[in-house]
């Protein structure tokens, strides 16, 4: 097991929303080697409880799980409760759960496409308000969501699931501002491709980023004051503000 230097955090007690998404899992590893206490939300009560022997062995002084399918807002109040009796000192979260169908599934099926803003932004903002509203009356904490590079230009390829991420990277802006007041911070993760179960079906997903060096980047920003807006790795920041700059009219054209 690799193990890294652990650097002094305020972080000690994380929820982490879709603790089974492969980039969650590199983060709760970090998180555990820091011994921090981890309170995993996810759909598959299995993998939580492998989870949850996983991360004790790794250093996690203490992991609690929840299974919820956090895509249907009816079930958040749930899993809040359940944060606030048994977690209640919470002092960050993270949110990482999301799906990416084929654009090309979202175009002929109404009920795909609004699956897909029900997943990544829909449920995402509902779970979200509950959390910051704890974190606001407390006056403390980091609240960090990972939307995506592809949320900051509507794309042929994959515009359904970009527009729920920039929905969703907008919203996380305005959240941002009224937590500001407080001290809560609300960070933006944005990162590029990822090997994860999401991508490993495509075709070049061998050249995207390895997920324990996003996972690190993503840590290092929670523990840290940090920009408000995190890519990584840090080469998509310069890379979407090119992408930005492409008029329209040429934009428009380009089939990627
Ligand atoms: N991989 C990339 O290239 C990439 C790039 C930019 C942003 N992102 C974003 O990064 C986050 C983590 O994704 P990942 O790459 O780690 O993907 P992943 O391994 O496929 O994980 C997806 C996670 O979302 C959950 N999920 C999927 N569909 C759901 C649904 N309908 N209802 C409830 N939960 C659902 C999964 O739960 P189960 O385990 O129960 O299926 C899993 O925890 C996502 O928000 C994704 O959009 C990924």
């Amino acid at each position: 097991m690799k193990t890294d230097t652990a650097p002094a955090t305020n972080m000690k007690q994380v929820v982490i929303l879709g603790a089974t998404s492969g980039m969650a899992l590199e983060i709760q590893r970090q998180l555990a080697r820091r011994g921090c206490e981890l309170f995993l939300v996810a759909r598959s009560a299995q993998r939580l409880a492998e989870l949850q022997a996983d991360l004790t062995l790794r250093g996690a002084r203490k992991v609690l799980t929840y299974s919820a399918n956090l895509a249907a807002v009816q079930q958040h109040a749930a899993v809040f409760d359940f944060a606030q009796r048994s977690f209640p000192k919470f002092d960050t979260v993270l949110l990482a759960y999301g799906s990416m169908h084929e654009q090309k599934d979202s175009e002929s099926s109404i009920d795909v496409l609004l699956e897909e803003l029900q997943v990544n932004f829909v449920s995402a903002t509902a779970i979200l308000t509950l959390f910051a509203a704890d974190l606001e009356r407390r006056h403390t904490g980091c609240l960090a969501a990972i939307t995506s590079v592809a949320g900051d230009r509507g794309r042929r390829s994959n515009y359904v699931y970009g527009s729920a991420k920039g929905a969703l990277s907008l919203f996380l802006q305005g959240l941002r501002s009224r937590l500001h007041p407080a001290g809560v911070r609300v960070i933006t993760i944005k990162p590029g491709p990822v090997q994860t179960p999401m991508t490993d079906h495509m075709a070049n997903s061998a050249r995207f980023a390895d997920p324990e060096r996003v996972a690190r980047d993503i840590v290092r920003a929670l523990e840290r004051r940090s920009p408000d807006v995190l890519y990584t790795p840090k080469v998509w920041r310069y890379v979407m503000t090119a992408v930005e700059h492409i008029p329209e009219t040429i934009f428009k054209r380009l089939s990627f």
